[in-house]
């Protein structure tokens, strides 16, 4: 296998022949000689190259920030500062060039905004390459705890015929022209003649069939894309994100409460413990960013400290109800500072989500028994509760600066009370395979929801999610 500047930089046998491949970070002059610092996103960190000024004359013209070079030669202790190795060039190959008069990419600060613009070169940059490797790792993480505690990955569908959050917020997918589509007797549009001969969508999630394969294989996790197409501009939402979705047979809402918590604190130290460079660096940038804030919406602890802070400390639990009182008797609440009206009903905004968790508990919040009225029509319902009062075994998480990371609940298990609900929603005919599962063998199970992205937000520290995907889709943006 080719060497990569990691395992260079790690390397303990010096003054050996080597090879190194990367972009040109910065390139600067020294007494006849020239430093190039090179990085091939294997870490952070950069090699540093010194290049004869008078042997590579030529070569060193067309050196320039964003070039691609293959350097052979000799790798010895560094004598300079910063680095502990280098690497003498004994011949510099430039692979590929970048012009300093159109590369966009210059060794300056550059804004969020251009970079997202430039998308398709901001891998090259120190933050996203951190963010990535991040993402990379977090994503191993979550398939090495799920493999190490008896689940099974579950390959849910992409495409599907059922809106599984029953929210309407899908994406078609069809090859019926569009500007003349076939019409039945009616006049609405015939998608018999659709290419799965009926109508379908993006999924927004995987978990009815997540919960079809719990059902023979005990706890099951799925973790793919999933599309929603709610019009949210907001720096929390994605067209197109991953989810993580686990489905456990037997587990009701208190085993699922631990599991989540579990999970996501083994996550957060799995970063803690792996990524330790890429960390650093996005703690020292997060400090940066929390600087430029106002004094009293600054952090009061660092990337780090926050991390380590949710990997130390039990969440808090309590219901919908419990959280509703204290919203109420907040003097937050008092001083009407809140935008959006505060009583029992009312699905939670990100206001009343953040208020809990950073103002009052100041940790990770888990939220049990939901009204039923503004849950999925899956959840479990509570019994012997007054009319209008009625709730769901429903658990949200919410953490600092995020709000919601986490959706789940207990399932309905019940065949005639879940099938009440789909009755009302005028879904029980097109879920009736979902329906089976408790016809036949029917078992209390249940499972939850992570937004992968809102996951590798927090544990990045960056401040919009549409920079911790390589390509974000939002309203109106699909390049790349
Ligand atoms: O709360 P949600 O809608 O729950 C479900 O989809 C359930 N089927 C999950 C389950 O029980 N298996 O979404 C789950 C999580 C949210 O908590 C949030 O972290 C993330 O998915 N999420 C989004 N992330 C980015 N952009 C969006 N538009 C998101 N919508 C939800
Ligand atoms: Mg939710």
């Amino acid at each position: 296998m080719k060497k990569s500047i990691l395992s260079l930089l790690q390397t303990t046998v010096l003054d050996v022949q080597t090879v190194a491949r990367g972009w040109v970070r910065h390139k600067r002059s020294g007494q006849n000689v020239f430093f190039i610092t090179l990085n091939d996103g294997s870490t952070i960190k950069t090699l540093q190259v010194v290049a004869d000024a008078g042997k590579f004359e030529e070569e060193l013209k067309r050196v320039h920030t964003g070039a691609c070079l293959e350097v052979h030669g000799k790798l010895i202790a560094s004598q300079g500062a910063g680095q502990t190795v280098e690497l003498i060039a004994e011949t510099l190959t430039i692979l590929g060039e970048a012009s300093p008069d159109n590369y966009p990419l210059q060794p300056k600060a550059h804004s969020m905004e251009f970079l997202r613009e430039n998308a398709h070169l901001r891998s090259r940059t120190n933050t996203f390459s951190a963010v990535f490797r991040l993402r990379h790792a977090l994503s191993y993480a979550i398939h090495k705890y799920f493999n190490d505690n008896g689940f099974y990955a579950w390959h849910s569908p992409i495409i599907t015929a059922s809106d599984a959050e029953g929210a309407g917020e899908m994406f078609q997918v069809t090859t019926l022209p569009i500007g003349n589509p076939p019409k039945d007797e009616q006049g609405a549009i015939d998608f018999k003649q659709d290419f799965f001969g009926k109508a379908t969508n993006l999924t927004v999630s995987g978990q009815l069939e997540a919960e079809l394969g719990a059902m023979g294989l005990g706890k099951v996790y799925t973790f793919g894309p999933t599309f929603r197409a709610e019009n949210s501009n907001t720096t929390r939402h994605l067209a197109e994100f991953w989810m993580i979705e686990p489905e456990m047979a037997f587990y009701d809402i208190q085993d699922n409460m631990d599991l989540v918590e579990d999970f996501l604190r083994y996550l957060i130290k799995y970063a803690l413990d792996n990524c330790a460079d890429d960390l650093e660096f996005l703690n020292q940038r997060f400090m940066d960013e929390e600087k430029k804030k106002k004094k009293e919406e600054q952090s009061e602890m660092s990337l780090i400290e926050k991390l380590q802070f949710v990997v130390e400390n039990q969440f808090e639990r309590l219901t919908y109800t419990e959280a509703i009182s204290i919203l109420l008797n907040s003097n937050h609440h008092k001083k009407k500072k809140f935008q959006f009206e505060v009583k029992w009903g009312i699905d939670l905004q990100s206001e009343h989500e953040r208020y809990l968790v950073e103002k009052h508990f100041k940790k990770p919040v888990i939220l049990t028994n939901y009204p039923k009225a503004i849950k999925a029509f899956y959840m479990k319902q509570n019994e012997g509760e007054e009319a209008g009062k009625e709730t769901v075994r429903a658990m949200d998480v919410l953490f600092p600066g995020i709000g919601e990371i986490v959706g789940g609940s207990q399932r309905e298990e019940v065949y005639e009370r879940l099938k009440a609900r789909t009755d009302e929603m005028h879904i029980t005919e097109e879920l009736s395979w979902y329906l089976d599962t408790r016809r036949f063998g029917t078992a209390p199970h249940s499972g939850f929801g992570l937004g992968f992205e809102r996951l590798v937000l927090f544990v990045t520290g960056m401040g919009n999610i549409r920079d911790v995907i390589p390509f974000p889709r939002t309203p109106l943006n699909a390049g790349f």
